[in-house]
């Protein structure tokens, strides 16, 4: 198990290499520990974020934790958390939570991230913007230098109608960091994708730095058809990166 990879990566360094799965399971695990019982916590979403739900799954079905409350941050989520028995709440009725612990798609030295690949970048912004603590938890891949240094997307929910429009806009405003703007579409049918709470998302791909993300951010909230994007900056409290060297957990 992670307890064990985890032994496995430090101090000395691991037998073989790990498999980036197996990073994301150590990385979700350290951060677990942080969780105590009594507290309510927000509860990530993607493929990172579910290790760490299934150890508190496992904690409280052990009887290591006890009286946790979940906020769940999508319906995969919640479906998860239900299934292994983790009591569920939402904003309107806990809206201050202890601890959320969460993945990302990138992590910038500043320890901004972007997140929303898997979709639910708007419950994960309301839900982790009310926590006394966000940890967020990585393998090593998710680093970059700048905020869409990966070449991969900023994901931007909008409300569908009249998507091209809004797309179009999206990608006038960063024109100078030679945007460009993709509709995300469901490798099942084709058709748009359908957020959680029934909007589209555009993915922006940049191919330099958009310099400063707090501007950038307003820019894009200015435009009416924006439901929210995908960079949470200044957000994250506690960074956890796992390696082929080691976990390493830094706080800001
Ligand atoms: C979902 C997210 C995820 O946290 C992010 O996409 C990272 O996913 P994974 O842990 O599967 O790499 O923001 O909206």
């Amino acid at each position: 198990d992670a307890a064990a990879l985890m032994a496995s990566t430090s101090p000395s360094p691991p037998q073989r290499i790990l498999t980036q799965d197996e990073l994301k399971k150590i990385a979700a695990y350290k951060a677990v520990e942080f969780v105590e019982s009594g507290m309510v916590l927000g509860l990530g979403t993607g493929s990172t974020a579910k290790h760490a739900i299934d150890r508190i799954g496992e904690l409280l079905r052990q009887g290591k934790l006890s009286n946790i409350i979940g906020i769940p941050t999508s319906t995969q989520t919640h479906n998860q958390a239900s299934s292994l028995g983790i009591p569920l709440s939402d904003l309107d009725t806990h809206p201050v939570l202890d601890l959320a612990i969460d993945g990302a798609d990138e992590v910038d030295p500043d320890m901004n991230l972007v997140k929303g690949r898997g979709g639910s970048l708007l419950r994960e912004k309301m839900i982790e913007g009310c926590c006394k603590k966000f940890v967020v938890i990585v393998d090593e891949s998710k680093l970059v230098d700048y905020v869409g240094g990966s070449g991969l997307a900023m994901p931007v929910e909008i409300v569908p109608f009249c998507w091209k429009f809004t797309a179009q806009k999206l990608q006038s405003l960063f024109e100078e960091a030679g945007c460009v703007a993709k509709l995300r579409v469901s490798p099942e049918n084709g058709k748009p994708y359908v957020t959680d709470n029934g909007n589209f998302i555009i993915d922006l791909y940049f191919k330099k730095d958009i310099g400063d993300l707090k501007a950038a951010g307003d820019a894009i909230l200015r435009l009416a058809g924006v439901v929210e994007h995908g960079m949470f900056i200044d957000m994250a409290t506690t960074l956890i990166v796992a390696g082929e060297l080691g976990v390493r957990v830094r706080n800001k």
